[in-house]
């Protein structure tokens, strides 16, 4: 489901999508007219060049005069509004803004489109914080719009759902206007500029400094762009607000604000009739099952009006998170009319759910407390980029799903408004958040710069955009804010919640603090404490600070907003073991590390300084503290930039619980065992192949929510333990290698539960080819990921396998990117041979535009007998 809050005959419109990568000078694609309103993709058919020193004389500060009017429908004090200044507007004569400029040497691009991805590793100044990738520069977008003669009289907007950064954007030479924050979904009206019965041509300027992330950020316009076309009144840009004031299993009450924007020269009289129907999850609507009563405005020319209404519905089916509950979701249709004559229709999908905090209890849902067990995550999807991709961000979803993990917070970002849609859908709590920095900077070029200007319109926005998802349960407007420790953490923090309760009474707020005490004036103005690693202690022994801020506000809910950042590289593994349940990651003995191999051990014990380490001594200090709501992990998958504990060095991040290319590391299983306690699972590490370690102590540790663990040495056992208070990691840390077979059995309640073997393996003989799903659509979009393994004769993986491995295929499709998941590997994503890293690599495939057949992906590798696997796409 791609429709964001206007849901429109989406099948028609994800055609726009699909068009070939065609000139520049393409036409709209088939529109889809529903009651008034049309919303168009133009994702296909734009042309881009990236520019490394400036190509034309523009900047933020030569724009920002005329920029800043496009956030004042979100700046509250009218006094505040900008004014679009008069005279030349600057760029009304540059070339790239012009019809005549002939850009046919520019690269063809379909957005989303991230213009970094594609590399090369090491691109001149950029740190291995930002992932090394080439993400500066200033990008050029131009692409040929036609509108018909009957679009005269209509109002046209342009929709960039996400463009990284500082957007300007010329439609026919006229600077329209632009947006800055690179995560913001925003609105230009192109209306004045557009010329009917003709080509217009739609000229986008990107500019991204160095220094302007702590992590990738990616570059381009990196999500889905559309045109909408209505009445000159219509509902206003995100202009509905659906609350559910009263809810008893008999009957729920649906409250509902709409925005009424009048763009006419004359004043209507409207009429809002809105029905509600249930919506299921693949979009189909059910039939209606209340009606709001009508409401009437008058709208005055260049008005805008909020109207409310309320209808009551019979046996509401309640969204609830998974596993325990199911995300039941409705859809309100609102229809505008003048005169009887129907001229707007707009959805807003919604469910009907109760959450409340308690400082006791944390959170509930629906009356059932609900446990947070959260994972942060940045935006990126691995090898794909920023660049969105639906299917790449429901994997990452799924997979974190099966390990019980029901909550994610958008770290530290917007996230894609389809990240939403599927929180909505999947079943999972979102903490929604908007802000790394304030007014002080982390680096040099973020956000700071522009706080003043533009933390209203940007936080208005945000929450208008997304307060309508029953996923999200808070708000957080501020990550680890450098404010913290002062008084302007306390009266930023003031303002910032006062414009969050504005926007949405609905929510609580939180922040995510670390350097954190109950005294600063900032942990005062979050209605939730949020803490990053001090509630659990930072390092292996500080202490925690839950009880000092429990004491502080005894009636706040508290939560651990990030926790743990364990380091590991998956299937690597680095002796001697800790004997200690968590360690500082280093290289001397004991440590963690191949400083070499640039590796951290997965034996998930190891962290950085400033974290609360392994999972284990979190999970023991969340469980000391009940009254905690629970946590979100850093990090559910890893991303790109932020290679701590290497971090010039490396390109890409080592928190993960699932490595870059989403294979899953031993941590895994360790949340799975605490956060999926019903999952019949018994997972040994490390793998049992070391011809160096013959006769030395190698530790074998199983994660399992099973109460007794029993493991067998080639046979003979090596001690039946108890699972200790708050652990699920089972430690036989004695064990001597040699060459055969582990085994262990687990019970429950004295009863067997789960089991797991590993054994000794052989030579790489041949690779093997698996495919995640074995049909696709064909649409251009769909993906398969294509996992290759290096195995032995007998068919199991070889653990340290580095083999360099070339895929192809052969069908009407292609191969997007290749990884193996180790952060260390500067080989570009595109290209089609990689290396194995713990016996494994991916490539991720996709269909031409409106392919029907076989998709043949092969793996060959020097030495080793090939493999191939089919894909349909339909
Ligand atoms: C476009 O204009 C810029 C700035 O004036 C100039 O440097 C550049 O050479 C022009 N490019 C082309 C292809 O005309
Ligand atoms: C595995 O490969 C090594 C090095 O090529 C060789 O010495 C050894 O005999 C092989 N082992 C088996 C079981 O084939
Ligand atoms: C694709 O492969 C499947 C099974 O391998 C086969 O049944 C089907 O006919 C093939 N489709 C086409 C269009 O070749």
């Amino acid at each position: 489901m791609l429709s964001g809050t206007y849901g429109i005959a989406l099948a028609a419109l994800l055609l726009a999508a699909d068009l070939p990568l065609a000139a520049a000078h393409a036409t709209l694609a088939p529109r889809a007219t529903v009651g008034g309103r049309e919303r168009v993709s133009i994702n296909a058919g734009w042309r881009f060049q990236r520019f490394t020193s400036n190509p034309d004389s523009l900047s933020y500060s030569t724009l920002k005069s005329w920029i800043l009017p496009s956030g004042n429908d979100f700046i509250k004090s009218s006094g505040s509004k900008k004014t679009r200044p008069t005279g030349t507007q600057p760029g009304a004569n540059l070339n790239f803004t012009q019809a005549s400029f002939n850009d046919a040497s520019w690269e063809a691009v379909n957005v989303p489109h991230d213009w970094a991805i594609k590399g090369p590793f090491n691109a001149p100044g950029i740190s291995g914080g930002m992932g090394k990738l080439p993400s500066n520069g200033v990008g050029w977008y131009r692409r040929v719009v036609s509108f018909s003669a009957e679009d005269a009289g209509k109002t046209v907007f342009l929709d960039v759902d996400g463009a990284m950064s500082y957007a300007a954007v010329w439609l026919n030479g006229n600077l329209v206007g632009g947006w800055p924050f690179g995560y913001a979904s925003f609105r230009l009206d192109l209306t004045p500029y557009v010329k009917t019965g003709a080509d217009n041509i739609l000229a986008i300027r990107l500019d991204n400094p160095l220094d302007n992330s702590r992590w990738y950020p990616g570059a381009g316009i990196y999500r889905n762009i559309w045109l909408v076309k209505s009445n000159p009144v219509h509902v206003a840009q995100y202009g509905t607000f659906v609350t559910t004031p009263t809810i008893s299993s008999s009957s729920a009450t649906v409250s509902l604000k709409v925005e009424i924007e009048n763009k006419g020269t004359s004043s209507q009289v409207v009429d809002v009739v809105t029905e509600i129907r249930p919506q299921d999850e693949s979009g189909v609507q059910g039939s209606v099952v209340a009606t709001l009563s009508k409401a009437s405005a008058t709208v005055a020319a260049d008005g805008k009006v909020v109207v409310s209404a309320s209808a009551t519905v019979a046996n509401p089916k309640l969204w609830g998170p998974k596993p325990n509950q199911t995300p039941n979701l409705y859809v309100a249709i609102t229809r505008l009319s003048v005169n009887g004559q129907v001229i707007d229709t707009y959805e807003t999908p919604f469910g009907i759910r109760t959450i409340t905090y308690d400082k006791d209890t944390g959170i509930s849902v629906n009356g059932q407390k609900i446990r947070v067990q959260g994972t942060c995550n940045h935006h990126d999807l691995g090898s794909l980029g920023a660049a969105f991709n639906y299917r790449a961000q429901e994997r990452q979803l799924q997979m974190l799903q099966e390990m019980g993990n029901n909550a994610l917070r958008t770290a530290h970002n917007p996230p894609a408004p389809e990240f939403l849609e599927l929180a909505d859908k999947m079943g999972l709590l979102v903490l929604d958040e908007i802000f790394d920095c304030w007014k002080k900077s982390k680096t040099k070029n973020d956000f700071s710069l522009i706080f003043d200007d533009w933390h209203e319109p940007d936080l208005r926005l945000f929450i208008r955009r997304d307060r309508n998802h029953p996923s999200i349960i808070a708000w957080s407007f501020g990550n680890e804010i450098p404010e913290q420790g002062g008084a302007s953490g306390g009266t930023i923090g003031a303002e910032l919640r006062g414009i969050v309760r504005d926007e949405d009474p609905t929510r609580q707020t939180t922040a995510g603090m670390n350097s954190a005490s109950p005294d600063q004036a900032m942990a005062a103005q979050l209605d939730i404490i949020g803490l990053n690693y001090n509630g659990e202690g930072i390092g292996v022994s500080t202490s925690s600070s839950w009880p000092g801020f429990r004491s502080k506000f005894p009636d706040k809910m508290l939560w651990s907003t990030e926790t743990s950042s364990c380091l590991s590289s998956r299937g690597t593994f680095v002796f001697p073991v800790t004997s200690g349940m968590s360690a500082l990651v280093s290289s001397n003995s004991g440590g963690g590390e191949d400083p070499i191999g640039m590796r951290v051990s997965a034996y998930d014990l190891y962290s950085d300084w400033w974290a609360s380490g392994s999972p284990d001594k979190v999970f023991f200090l969340q469980d000391k503290h009940p009254y905690v709501a629970g946590e979100f992990a850093w990090t559910g998958w890893d991303y790109l930039g932020e290679p701590t504990p290497y971090n010039d060095k490396a390109r890409s991040s080592y928190f993960g619980i699932i490595d870059l290319a989403g294979f899953k590391k031993d941590r895994f299983y360790l949340y799975q065992a605490r956060w999926a306690p019903n999952v019949r699972m018994a997972h040994i590490l490390p793998h049992w192949t070391w011809p160096d370690r013959v006769g030395q102590a190698t530790p074998v540790h199983v994660y399992s929510s099973a109460d007794e663990a029993e493991l067998y040495v080639n046979g003979k056992s090596a001690g039946r333990l108890k699972r200790g208070t708050s652990s699920w990691r089972f430690r036989w840390d004695s064990v001597v290698y040699q060459p055969g077979d582990l085994k262990v059995i687990t019970y429950k309640n004295g009863q067997e539960w789960a089991t797991d073997t590993k054994r000794t393996v052989g030579n790489a003989t041949k690779l093997v080819l698996s495919a995640d799903r074995s049909n696709i659509k064909g649409d251009g979009l769909d993906l398969s990921f294509i996992t290759a393994t290096v195995v032995d004769a007998n068919g199991d993986t070889v653990p340290r396998a580095s083999n360099s491995i070339t895929f192809s295929i052969t069908g009407p499709g292609l191969i997007s990117t290749t990884d193996n998941g180790d952060p260390a590997d500067f080989t570009v994503f595109s290209s089609l041979t990689r290396k194995a890293f713990s016996g494994l690599a991916l490539a991720i495939i996709r269909s031409n535009v409106g392919a029907v057949g076989n998709l043949t992906i092969s793996a060959a590798s020097s030495g080793l007998t090939g493999a191939s696997v089919t894909v349909q796409a339909s």
